[in-house]
């Protein structure tokens, strides 16, 4: 198969020295490159800024804010048979970059957000993709039922649901729990570390695969 990955976090500048990014590792998502590639898939990693080493067999494109994402995804999805959606995307960009450092004036400072494309959300519709969809879910709460919403509302067949208020698994961890949630029912899969764990997740997208 080809297989499309997204994974780390993006980076949404505010000025020449600073930018705003969510809390991923990337681990988990080159952890499922490393292992679809190693099932012998051909793999396309489109990853945010991360200290991780790039698997082997596995090519990748470097992206930064969640725009650039966007369009790395949008210009090769067509031509993939599995896509899987890793990446923490910043749901909102400062509104305007500033030019120049922005500096330090009031006692309070009022930053301007303006939403991010939502790249798993357009896949179905705008990039009309027909392969094998799987997104993640990162909860604090209400896990199944939160993935579940989301793998109906962006037309998944598989969300890996991540329960992130458990200290020590997920969040730039080497372990996770995850809870696989498909359509018709949810499979728990026991706590592990990410490297263990990703073998048994591409087995499952490979039998989605499959599937007529
Ligand atoms: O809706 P939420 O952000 O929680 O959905 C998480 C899933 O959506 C993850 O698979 C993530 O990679 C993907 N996502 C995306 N583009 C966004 C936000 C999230 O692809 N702008």
């Amino acid at each position: 198969m080809r297989v499309l990955i997204t994974a780390g976090p993006t980076r949404e500048p505010l000025d020449p020295v600073r930018y705003l990014t969510n809390r991923s590792s990337g681990k988990m998502g080159y952890a499922l490159a490393s292992a679809f590639a190693e099932a012998g898939h051909q793999v396309l990693l489109i990853s945010g800024p991360t200290n991780l080493d790039v698997p082997d067999g596995v090519d990748l494109i470097p992206i930064e804010t969640a725009a650039e994402m966007f369009a790395a995804v949008e210009h090769h999805i067509g031509r993939m048979d599995t896509a899987v959606f890793a990446a923490a995307v910043a749901d909102y960009r400062p509104a305007s970059v500033s030019a120049q450092k922005i500096k330090k004036h009031g006692e309070t400072l009022t930053l301007e957000f303006v939403k991010n494309p939502d790249i798993l959300g357009s896949a179905r519709g705008k990039f009309a993709f027909t392969g094998v969809l799987v997104g993640f879910a990162a909860e604090t709460e209400n896990l199944e039922a939160n993935a579940r919403e989301k793998l109906q509302r962006k037309g998944c067949d598989l969300i890996i649901a991540n329960d992130v208020s458990k200290p020590g698994i997920g969040f730039d961890s080497d372990r996770n729990r995850v809870l696989l949630v498909h359509p018709d029912h949810s499979e728990p899969l026991p706590e592990d570390e990410k490297h263990h764990l990703a073998p048994k997740i591409v087995r499952e997208i490979e039998l989605l695969a499959a599937k007529p």
